[in-house]
């Protein structure tokens, strides 16, 4: 008899290279409070398909800020918060981008360096290049060794760059590593960056799934604006909404003050004109009316903490059982770690050798999503990664 599934018998094939959420079934989620907000709109029947704005869907761009800033931030009541609805959080950064490039430190300044992470999210580096900047170099954070924050390397370099430079900062749940700074390594950063005049950028596409709380992951944003810095930062939706697909964004700026604020935006104004010329409204509406109900709103609120908890679930029952085999190393660093990704530790042999033979796919870097995990896989992936640590190193 000819076995078809010769090769692929028991063949687990996982994905966890994944970017998005999936569910324990393994599927992707379409949040309840977004089902109920889309029938609403369906059913909506002044609503039309006109253009929106430039800048966006007004009741998106100011809606009281309950998310980033928090809607008692002095910068709110100060009048000198701004923002545009963005293409996703990507289209934010460009936006941030194209602004800097063109009216940052100097016109059409093209030499200010851009820091972002040792490791980033890949498109930071493209993002900033193709906006124009020359000098788009890596700042020190993970240390590899020790599986964590590299602060000493951060510290300095945030010390030693040029006055002005601009750095990117994940505002929480930080990709790849999964590793954020503490509160008071945050104030320590802030310190540094105020003193030497630098520029921060915050990115902040996972609000909400590093600890389950939306407040709690706005901590480091939140607090640089308490510190009076002038920023922007990059808001994506496509996570915590589940959005990926509608292009969601929102680049928030805190300016100076309202005169400035206006300057901005005009000039803002220009840009996308020249990008998308008018962002689309589906996602906008989407949460712009979740934020705007108290009801939906706190339905949303338990709806990202369902996602959140799920992964935090997996992390624990990974190390457990890591522990539980007996695997060689500490596996501390996967509950250490928050949001959906993981830097696993494993080498790129070791990555090879989980790809090979154990046919689960991860980042050569040994990046993981949490949520390529299953309560049926999990045991699977355990086991493979014990045997991989016993046999490669
Ligand atoms: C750190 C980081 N920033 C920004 C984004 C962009 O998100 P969006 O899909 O909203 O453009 C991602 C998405 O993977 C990300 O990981
Ligand atoms: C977009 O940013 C502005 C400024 O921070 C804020 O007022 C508004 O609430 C934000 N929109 C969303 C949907 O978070
Ligand atoms: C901006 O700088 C680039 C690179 O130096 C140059 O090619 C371009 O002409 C400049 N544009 C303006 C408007 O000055």
């Amino acid at each position: 008899m000819i076995s078809t599934g010769v090769f692929f018998n028991n063949i687990c094939f996982l994905k966890l290279f994944l970017v998005a959420y999936r569910t324990d079934e393994g599927q992707p989620w379409v949040l309840p409070v977004v089902k109920k907000v889309e029938k609403i709109i369906v059913h909506d029947d002044r609503l039309n398909h006109e253009y929106l704005p430039i800048l966006g869907l007004p009741e998106f761009r100011s809606s009281a800020s309950k998310i980033a800033l928090g809607d008692d931030s002095p910068a709110i009541q100060e009048d000198r918060v701004g923002a545009v609805q963005c293409l996703g959080g990507t289209g934010a950064l460009k936006m941030g981008a194209e602004f800097l490039r063109r009216f940052y430190n100097g016109n059409n300044n093209t030499k200010t360096p851009v820091y972002v992470s040792a490791p980033t999210w890949e498109n930071h580096n493209a993002v900033f290049a193709n906006a124009g900047f020359d000098d788009v170099r890596p700042y020190k954070y993970w240390d590899a060794e020790n599986r964590g924050l590299d602060l000493a390397g951060f510290l300095g370099d945030l010390e030693s760059c040029p006055e002005h430079s601009i750095f990117v900062l994940h505002a929480c749940a930080h990709n790849p590593t999964g590793t954020d700074p503490t509160q008071e390594q945050w104030m320590q950063i802030a310190d540094i960056m105020m003193r030497r005049k630098l520029f921060v950028f915050f990115d902040s596409a996972y609000q909400g799934f590093a600890s389950g709380s939306l407040e709690k992951d706005a901590w480091a944003v939140r607090y640089f604006v308490s510190m009076g810095f002038e920023m922007f930062c990059a808001q994506s939706f496509s996570k915590n909404f589940g959005l990926y697909n509608e292009r969601v964004g929102n680049l928030t700026i805190v300016a100076q003050d309202a005169d400035n604020l206006k300057r901005i935006l005009s000039q803002m104004e220009k840009i996308v004109r020249t990008t998308w010329s008018n962002p689309p409204s589906q996602g906008a509406r989407i949460v712009a009316i979740t934020l705007n109900s108290p009801e939906l709103f706190s339905e949303w609120k338990d709806n990202v903490k369902t996602m959140a908890d799920r992964v935090l679930l997996m992390r624990a029952q990974l190390k457990a059982k890591l522990q539980a085999l007996g695997t060689p190393g500490t596996w501390d660093h996967i509950t250490e770690q928050i949001g959906m990704f993981s830097f696993t530790g494993l080498n790129s042999k070791q990555v090879e050798y989980m790809v090979k033979e154990k046919h689960i796919y991860l980042m050569a870097s040994g990046r993981i999503n949490m949520c390529g995990l299953t309560t049926k896989n999990i045991d699977y992936v355990a086991e493979s990664i014990h045997e991989t640590v016993t046999m490669v190193q």
